[in-house]
């Protein structure tokens, strides 16, 4: 691991900060959902280990389903644009849908993505993501529930990457700015 761990300045949530909060976020989704066969609907790649995670920790039937698009490439700016690249295999249409997220910056790529959802009418459609990073807001969302709040910094691992690196690491760490100010 020592490659990984070089290049980053601090870890910000170890794996057991993680770890005691998705298992209380997926005792949340229990209560609320019960009875409701909610589709947990996440979008890759980065909340691929939140999702592992946090639908082992809801102890009710639910399905999953993955989308894909593009906001930020190999950088750290998002772009303000966002393509699909791989839709929905579901039809969500009368269906519990919530979005699950690794994180919410500037809420571009999301407030995009949840005016799509909403056009299908599902029955109900709420969001819920392990990070919030508040200061980068540029889009309107509505997040219902979060993980933890996280300053204005760039991070890495549990799902998160800088160019598809360190989404492996355990803990989430904020990367070393000259990491990526090459
Ligand atoms: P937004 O549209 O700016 O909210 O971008 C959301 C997506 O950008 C997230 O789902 C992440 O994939 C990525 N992202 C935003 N902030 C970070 C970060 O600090 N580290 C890694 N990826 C990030
Ligand atoms: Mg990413």
């Amino acid at each position: 691991m020592s490659g990984m761990r070089d290049e980053v300045e601090q870890t910000l949530l170890t794996q057991e900060q993680i770890q005691k909060r998705v298992t209380e976020l997926g005792r949340i989704l229990s209560e609320e959902y019960a009875g409701k066969n909610p589709v947990l609907v996440s979008v890759l790649k980065g909340a691929f280990i939140f999702l592992a995670d946090l639908c082992r920790s809801a102890d009710i039937p639910c399905s999953v389903d993955f989308m894909i698009v593009s906001s930020y490439g190999a950088g750290t700016e998002t772009s303000g644009k966002v393509k699909i690249i791989k839709d929905l295999d579901t039809v969500i249409q009368g269906r519990h849908v919530i979005v699950i997220e690794d994180i919410v910056d500037s809420g571009v790529t999301l407030s995009h993505i949840l005016a799509m959802l909403k056009a299908r009418n599902p029955a109900s459609l709420r969001l819920m993501t392990l990070l919030d990073k508040p200061a980068r807001r540029r889009a309107h969302v509505d997040v219902d529930w979060t993980g933890f709040q996280v300053p204005d910094a760039f991070l890495v691992g549990y799902g998160l990457d800088y160019a598809e690196k360190y989404r492996n690491l355990p803990d989430i760490c904020i990367l070393k700015p000259e990491v990526y100010q090459a």
